[in-house]
């Protein structure tokens, strides 16, 4: 008998609408196929528009909504006339951090037909996951504003660690690092500049480091990363960082790999006490919004994502084969690509590898 999954569908702004859209057809094509599963979709007007007409981006009790299903599909959030910090704290970061989904999940690869802007970097060469602290750091939320205006103002946001927040993340990369072939850590840091939490962070890293002696662990410092990152790809395997680097270094890798319009997200609560979140990494993109021409790719990559945590790894498998048969294939890459398919086109061509890879 397959299995019944209930999921939130929060499409939000701009390409997150056409992404989430073209997600939806192609999860609920591969539900058919092999044993099949059952999706019990139930889609959330969240989001610019509704604050716009309401002061919200989402109800009062949004976040208590969700607890009540297996996972979150989302798109992105964000619109030109709404000023950014409004729209990510109002929706993206109001269900992240009551939904304690503290690990954030970014993988990235080369995948067939892509082109890095590495020269002399192909398939293999780039193979990583960054995990980002989502729940602390420098995106916890504190810090305030006075004598507004007036010369004498003053700002100040204030980076938290916790060694629960640390340590917990720490063990979930070197538990993601031993599962890989290569089981190597790399933990990015600033210890050199900032002495209080990122030295606490190293120390943690280092304490977790003694229950997993079968990892390989490395320290960087988040400006060498870069450097790194660009000149050494093949030299990194799992990488930790904060919530603030690890947002830069994605945008970096994400570029790395081709585009940021092929990069997948996942938000988890490990522990499985709440539901996660899947998402591509990009934004609302309204540049291109309604024009159909959104690489759906990354939204595919988090899809598969979202079938893994749920348990239906030969579904997810067969979508990662279905999206690298179609990524092979220059005619299926949309502008971000250098090409001119269009998101349905892309989409139609994922469901027709999925209807004939055999699993
Ligand atoms: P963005 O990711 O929306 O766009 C950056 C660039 O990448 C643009 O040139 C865009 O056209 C291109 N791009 C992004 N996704 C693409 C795709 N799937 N296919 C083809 N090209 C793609 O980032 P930007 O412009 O900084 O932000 C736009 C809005 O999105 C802002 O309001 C921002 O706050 C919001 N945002 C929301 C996020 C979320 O909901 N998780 C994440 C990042 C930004
Ligand atoms: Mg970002």
């Amino acid at each position: 008998m397959s299995a019944t999954y209930k999921i939130a569908v929060i499409p939000g702004d701009g390409i997150g609408v056409e992404v989430i859209g073209a997600g939806l057809t192609v999860l609920r094509a591969l539900s058919q196929q092999g044993d099949g599963f059952n999706l019990e979709t139930t889609e959330y007007d969240w989001g610019c528009d509704l604050y716009r007409r309401t002061g919200a981006f989402m109800p009062e009790d949004g976040a208590e909504q969700l607890r009540a299903h297996d996972a979150i599909f989302f798109g992105a959030v964000g619109a030109p006339d709404v000023p950014d910090h409004l729209s990510l704290w109002g929706l993206r970061l109001a269900i992240c951090q009551p939904l304690d989904q503290y690990a954030n999940v970014r993988p990235t690869r080369i995948l067939p037909g892509i082109t890095s802007p590495l020269r002399g970097v192909d398939e293999g060469d780039l193979d990583w996951v960054i995990v980002r602290e989502n729940s602390e750091g420098e995106y916890s939320g504190q810090g305030g504003r006075s004598h507004r205006g007036l010369a004498s103002e003053v700002a100040t946001e204030v980076a938290i660690f916790t060694r629960t927040g640390v340590e917990r993340i720490m063990r979930f990369a070197f538990e993601l690092a031993r599962s890989r072939p290569r089981k190597q850590l790399t933990v990015v840091t600033k210890s050199n500049a900032q002495r209080f939490g990122m030295v606490l962070w190293d120390e943690i890293a280092q304490e977790v480091a003694a229950d997993f002696p079968d990892v390989r662990l490395d320290k960087m410092l988040v400006d060498a990363m870069t450097v790194r990152m660009t000149l050494d790809p093949a030299s990194l395997d799992v990488i930790v960082a904060t919530n603030l680097h690890a947002d830069i270094l994605s945008d970096l890798a994400a570029a790395l790999s081709g585009s940021i319009g092929l990069a997948p997200t996942a938000n988890l609560n490990p522990e499985r006490t709440t539901p996660s979140m899947f998402e591509p990494i990009h934004g609302s993109a309204f540049a291109i919004a309604g024009q159909g021409i959104a690489n759906p790719i990354a939204t595919f990559w988090s899809a598969a994502m979202m079938l893994e945590h749920l348990g239906e790894q030969a579904a997810a498998d067969r979508l990662m084969r279905a999206i690298g048969r179609v990524t092979a294939s220059a005619e299926f890459h949309t502008p971000d690509l250098g090409g001119s398919a269009t998101t349905g086109k892309v989409t139609q061509a994922v469901i027709r590898a999925i209807r004939e890879t055999n699993a």
